[in-house]
């Protein structure tokens, strides 16, 4: 006769061990992937990181190979603190630490973590307290059986520990002191002093109801007041910040503008913090349309609102009868124009008038520009990006292509008839779909309208065939010292993009050569050098982009060279899978931005710097600093 057998020791099914083991060893390796981060913020933090990832590496491998019931409970017990540590911190924050009490932000690493975890706590009190069957099951329902785990486990392992991988950078310094190396700070680049008359604006940026919705305002207005003054000036402008977060100010375009005033978080200045305010000063020697933006958090900060005009008039003042400018930007219901979605603007029968266009609308992932079209009246393109094109013709209607952040001046001659219009035909293809049945229906939608002078409007032509401005072969060749210099350096700039993680989390990063933001190497320079860029767009996307405190000369596009005026700009335009060669008189030191100005690409990862040799910055970006540019 058999005695039967109690086992010694019951073990749970195979498929639960295994599950509840994958989903601790996932958090581990969470654990163990952000330690580094956590270690430059605060060496405790990184310890007690390591110390986690350790003890559930640990416990996942004992609990394949002796699984007890006061392992699961122990495995139980400091997983139930773990999340209960990781809540406080992201609602009250916890009491230590480099910001004590201060919640934390809420991040893909660790969502992946915590889901992990709290799957894992229902299959360890399972294995802890129900009495296993003592059946045998068939190896593939055991494999059926750990499926879900597993999956889980997987996916979200690598989600966690690839986003914690790629995290935010806690600290990055693009020029650093080097100690027993010389070098100038970008805080000694400053305008040098001068009798020039003094400008002096004040603004205070805050937040203010717009249309039923908050806006971040210079001054309580979207776009901000527009900065128009001379020639020669010397402005002084002292930025207010009554935001909840710091800010900055850039002033985009402006020739010759000193670095400590480029306003760039993190690599010319501190972002200035709420309650503080900070005054910047340059003197403006070349006429043209400029306008200013916050260089802190860009891609949101711009699109909440933080942006106006600044046009620099000739000295003895404008040279038309009527100078305008139409600052195109988001609105609430499509893009707006000077703050409105009608513009109107007064000019009577024969009067000259300039319309400087501004872009400023943030565009979808493709980076299209907007594209507007002037009707009833010939007009030349005197200007683009502020700086005069050489001897342009008059052209009919045209549809001129204006990436984010780039400007063209119009100029024309009020018909007899009365009235212009400006069309806008990029946002009518924004309101495609959907939006096009409304606006079949009910009118415009989401369309700008501008108007000059009064009288009978001109009808409006089958816009979508008019034809497209080309910059390259426009107005009359002259010489251009840059774009004919033998360059001193040539640089490729290769623009690709893929999914991938980026800034600690899941995006379509966008690469320079291979690399993002901040890992893309920067270009040095020497002051006097021509510098060349190869740029090469390997995306279906629009990428403007654009170089601080310098002029690109434009050289070719797709090998074809410009035949008509010199083409100088802060801005290139560079459209899906072109090609196009720019040089630049290095002649501005400091450490300059060069990035896409579709602000989505620049935040992922299509920006890097142009470093002058011999300068530093005190500043970093990051985390710890706060200061995040893009
Ligand atoms: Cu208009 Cu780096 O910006
Ligand atoms: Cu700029
Ligand atoms: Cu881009």
């Amino acid at each position: 006769m058999e005695t039967p057998v109690r086992p010694t020791r019951q073990r749970p099914g195979p498929a639960l061990l295994f599950g509840a083991a994958l989903l601790t060893a996932g958090p581990a390796a969470i654990h163990l992937a952000v330690a580094p981060m956590h270690f430059q913020e605060y060496v405790p933090f990184g310890l007690f990181f390591v110390a986690a990832g350790a003890l559930q590496l640990a416990a996942a491998a004992a609990m394949l190979a002796r699984p007890s019931r006061r392992l699961f409970l122990a495995a139980g017990a400091g997983t139930l603190g773990i999340v209960a540590l990781y809540l406080l911190s992201r609602t009250a924050g916890v009491p230590v630490g480099p910001r004590p009490d201060r919640p934390e932000m809420v991040g893909f690493a660790d969502i992946a973590c915590t889901t992990m975890e709290l799957v894992s706590l229902p299959l360890f009190a399972v294995a802890a307290f129900r009495r296993p069957r003592p059946r045998r099951r068939h190896p593939v329902r055991v494999v059926l059986a750990a499926a879900p785990a597993t999956l889980l486990a997987v996916a979200l392992t690598y989600v966690g520990t690839g986003t914690a991988g790629a995290g935010m950078p806690v600290a990055y310094n693009v020029a650093p002191i080097v100690p027993g190396q010389p070098s100038t700070s970008v805080d000694l680049l400053t305008a040098a002093p001068g009798d020039e008359p003094v400008r002096s604006f004040t603004l205070t940026a805050r937040v203010a109801r717009i249309g039923g919705q908050n806006a971040w305002t210079y001054g309580g207005t979207v776009p901000g007041p527009e900065l128009r003054v001379t020639q020669g000036d010397r402005l002084r402008v002292t930025l207010v910040n009554h935001l909840p977060e710091s800010t900055t100010i850039h002033w985009h375009g402006v020739p010759g503008l000193p670095d400590a005033e480029d306003g760039v978080a993190g690599i010319t200045q501190q972002a200035v913090p709420p309650g503080h305010s900070m005054t910047y000063e340059f003197v403006v020697n070349d006429p043209g349309t400029y306008w200013y933006h916050s260089h802190q958090d860009t891609s949101s900060q711009i699109a909440k609102g933080l942006f106006g005009a600044l046009v620099v008039e000739p000295k003895g003042g404008p040279t038309e009868d009527r100078d305008y400018t139409v600052l195109l930007h988001n609105g609430t219901a499509g893009v707006a124009v000077n703050g409105t979605s009608n513009l109107h603007l007064a000019a009577r029968p024969g009067e000259r008038v300039r319309l400087r266009v501004v872009n400023a609308v943030a565009p979808g992932m493709d980076g299209t520009p907007e594209a507007p079209v002037l009707l009833g009246a010939a007009y030349r393109v005197v200007a683009l990006d502020g700086r005069d094109l050489n001897g342009p013709q008059e052209l009919g209607p045209e549809r001129i292509a204006i990436g984010m952040g780039q400007r063209a001046d119009l100029v024309f001659t009020m018909p007899a008839s009365g009235a212009v219009r400006l069309v806008d035909t990029e946002s009518q293809a924004h309101s495609s779909g959907v939006q096009s049945a409304i606006a079949a229906a009910a009118g415009p939608v989401g369309l700008p309208s501008v108007t000059v002078g009064d009288g009978v409007l001109p009808a409006s032509p089958r816009l979508a065939g008019l034809p497209a401005f080309d910059p390259l072969h426009y107005g009359m060749a002259a010489p251009d010292p840059v774009a004919t210099a033998r360059p001193d350096a040539s640089h490729p700039i290769v623009l690709t993009e893929q999914p991938g993680f980026h800034d600690g989390s899941i995006q379509l990063v966008h690469e320079i050569n291979g690399k993002s933001s901040p890992d893309v190497p920067a270009i040095t320079v020497h002051e006097g050098q021509v510098v060349r860029l190869h740029i090469v767009n390997d995306t279906t996307e629009y990428h403007p982009m654009h170089l601080h405190g310098h002029t690109m000369s434009v050289l070719s596009r797709d090998g074809r060279p410009v035949t008509g005026s010199p083409v100088r700009v802060d801005t290139v335009l560079v459209g899906p899978h072109e090609t196009w060669d720019v040089a630049f008189l290095a002649d501005n030191p400091g450490l300059w931005m060069f990035h896409c100005h579709v602000l989505l690409h620049a935040a992922f990862g299509l920006t890097m710097s142009i470093d002058y040799a011999g300068i530093s910055t005190p500043y970093e970006m990051g985390t710890r600093s706060g200061n995040l540019p893009e």
